[in-house]
């Protein structure tokens, strides 16, 4: 049994507002297509024709792409440039320099605390926070190569972290700042980090996170750490450990404003960012310089559309390669003006991020699903209290999105004006794949639409083969692309075995996902394959099911799992958040008909659910991210093993267990 079987029904399609084409970097269809057959005529030429355009090299490369050692692939060879330099210094000489210049006074960075605090950064200032620190990170004996581990709350001296290590050629590794001492250990250790930058605490949900405290437990198990630099932002009592942990304001307030670019080459690293799979230890995940900022500054500017005097607002920590790419690299490498946000979308209340939008009249928004059906579920009231007029184009990332929250989505923060950019990619493509274009796309909720130029994509059964049209398959890129990573750190066996090992020599990358593609070669993301539940020799993804059960007014999210089934193989489970929950429904079993029925008629018998349990909750990631594999396990009355230390709330288990 090789494919999966596509149940979703999805009709709507929503074509772009032509008033958006006049200014767009990729106007209308004939140009994305164009595009495409220049990137499908000469691979090589098109991405040197972009790395050219888009990114400011220090040395040209001797060579495009060096694939004599696949999937070894090396990007640019021989070029040389400086992250840093693309995110700052080209953008401070005057307008007349080139154009990339004249942005010496322009916001870079607008900051909103989670208490209501707020900072604006200029390029220039931008450029100044950056030296200081780089010199900072040379005095206390940190090289090209070093390893720094980031693990800080969303204020700005994160992003001169991450800009100063890519000055100096460190390799930073942003552990999110929601992650356990256990967890920031294990990648401390993984790394061999000779330096830790961190804060005493951040603020979430009106609390201090003591990130301080979690970086001295971790260190106890961590013997590679020298250093340890603190900024103050919390400012609640924590230790210093004398000779050991530094204050930042102390360091910076002596340090020169001028600090060397190192000269990186194209292959050189730039960040290591480990995620986790569903099983074994987390991988670290390895990006190098050149490819990775030619890609993050051309999907920046093609699916966001950015423009010079938009304010750009993605959501993502920059713990996640989110925050990386579309919150730091892409963004202000083009010169951008890039809005960060500390604190969690519902404090101090549910309009919170509405609020923002008005406030700084954010022209771009790109955020979750799980935010957006979290937001959702709160009701209207909340966005219909701001002016959000100023929007342009909405985004998505991480999940698919069910058709109604999409719905939702466009209809109430959009108010059926914003095109809606559903982008899919993965911390290993480092930047977005597959996304419609905002002037050229014609949109259908639920997909993600059409591969980037450049990018090939097919949809494959066990053997490599291409599926049948509309039937549901492994997704796999066929051909190398510059931001891809490049190994799994430390590990290259591991990186060969998890990517490119199962279609033998074919070297297609394939990462977990199950997807379709339509007649019109849109692409259905289905959900992970290892979540797939085979019912009857019938291989179902998650992802329509669950769409299927959301789009019932009562439903406010659900996840489905496979149980095992003695005549069926397996059989369908569901967890379901109801939209108001009232004690009467949690046992109630006529809603558990109607969802059954529910589902029967929108995708038919097969995916009827065998058992329905009312949840208030789901266990998911930090990130958002559904742990199905936790709710097989409850679904089956197995105990749980493998790693739960990602979990967002760790009483989850017990609550799903004991009701
Ligand atoms: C899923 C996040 C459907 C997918 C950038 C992928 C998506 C994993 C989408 C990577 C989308 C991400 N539609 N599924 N638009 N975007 N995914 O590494 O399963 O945190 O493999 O990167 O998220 O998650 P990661």
């Amino acid at each position: 049994m090789t494919e999966m079987i596509s149940v979703l029904q999805e009709e709507r399609i929503f074509k772009p507002d032509p008033t958006l084409s006049q200014r767009a970097h990729i106007p209308d269809m004939a140009a994305y297509k164009a595009l495409v057959v220049q990137a499908e005529t000469d691979h090589e030429a098109y991405w040197a024709w972009e790395a050219e355009r888009l990114i400011s090299w220090e040395k040209k490369w001797d060579r495009v792409l060096n694939d004599d050692n696949p999937p070894f692939y090396k990007w640019f060879e021989g070029g040389r440039l400086n992250a840093s330099v693309n995110c700052i210094d080209r953008h401070l000489g005057r307008r007349s320099d080139s154009s990339r210049s004249g942005r010496k006074n322009k916001a870079a960075i607008i900051w909103e605390g989670e208490p209501g605090d707020m900072r604006t950064i200029t390029y220039q200032e931008l450029a100044n926070e950056v030296n200081k620190l780089g010199n900072v990170l040379r005095q206390m004996g940190i090289k090209k190569g070093d390893r720094v581990v980031i693990y800080m709350p969303m204020i700005p001296e994160a992003a001169f972290a991450m800009l100063a290590c890519a000055r100096v050629g460190a390799v930073h590794n942003i552990v999110f700042g929601g992650f356990s001492a256990e967890a920031l250990a294990d990648r401390i250790d993984d790394a061999k980090a000779k330096l830790v930058i961190t804060a005493d605490g951040g603020w979430r949900r009106g609390a201090i996170v003591p990130l301080k405290d979690a970086v001295d437990q971790a260190l106890l198990k961590c013997d590679s750490v020298e250093k340890v630099i603190v900024v103050e932002r919390t400012k609640q009592r924590i230790h210093m450990h004398y000779g050991r942990d530094y204050w930042y304001d102390d360091l910076v307030a002596e340090a020169n404003i001028r600090c060397e670019p190192e000269s990186m080459e194209a292959e050189d690293p730039l960040f290591i960012l480990y995620t986790s799979g569903s099983t074994g230890k987390p991988k670290g995940v390895l990006h190098t310089t050149g490819g990775y900022m030619v890609n993050a500054a051309r999907t920046t500017q093609y699916v966001f559309d950015l423009q010079e005097d938009d304010t750009y607002w993605c959501t993502a920590d920059i713990g996640w390669i989110t925050g990386h790419t579309y919150v730091i690299y892409g963004p202000l490498a083009l010169g951008g003006t890039s809005l960060m946000y500390e604190g969690v979308p519902t404090a101090p209340h549910a309009g919170r991020l509405w609020e923002i939008v008005e406030k700084y009249r954010v022209n771009i928004f790109y955020t979750a699903p799980t935010a957006i059906r979290a937001l959702s579920k709160l009701g209207d009231q909340w966005p219909q209290k701001y002016n959000m007029d100023s929007l342009r184009i909405l985004g998505t990332v991480g999940e698919p999105i069910n058709p109604e929250a999409w719905m939702w989505y466009y209809r109430v923060i959009g108010s059926e004006r914003c095109p809606i950019v559903d982008t899919y990619w993965q911390t290993e493509t480092g930047s977005i794949c597959i996304s419609p274009l905002p002037a050229a796309t014609p949109i259908k909720p639920g997909s993600c639409t059409l591969p980037l130029p450049g990018m090939k994509y097919a949809v494959v059964d066990n053997d490599g083969n291409p599926v049948k049209e509309g039937n549901g398959g492994m997704l796999v890129i066929q051909r190398p692309w510059p931001s891809m990573l490049r190994t799994v750190w430390g590990d290259d066996d591991r990186y060969v075995e998890t990517y490119f090992a199962k279609f033998g020599d074919k070297q297609f990358y394939f990462a977990g996902d199950g997807a379709r593609m339509d007649a019109e070669g849109y692409y259905w993301v289905m959900g992970r394959v290892d979540d797939v539940i085979n019912v009857a020799g019938h291989r179902l993804g998650t992802m329509e099911i669950e769409s299927a059960l959301v789009s019932h007014p009562s439903v406010a999210e659900a996840a489905v799992v496979g149980r095992p089934d003695d005549v069926k193989g397996e059989n369908i489970f569901a967890f379901v958040v109801l939209q108001d929950i009232s004690d009467d429904d949690f046992h109630h079993d006529a809603l558990v008909r109607e969802l059954r029925d529910h589902v029967t008629k929108e995708i038919g018998p097969i995916a009827k659910p065998d058992g329905i349990k009312f949840t208030d909750n789901l266990p998911k990631t930090r990130s958002g991210k559904i742990m199905r594999r936790l709710l097989r396990d409850i679904a089956s009355g197995r105990e749980s093993k493998g790693d739960t230390s990602t979990l967002e709330d760790s009483t989850i288990l017990e609550q799903l267990r004991g009701s």
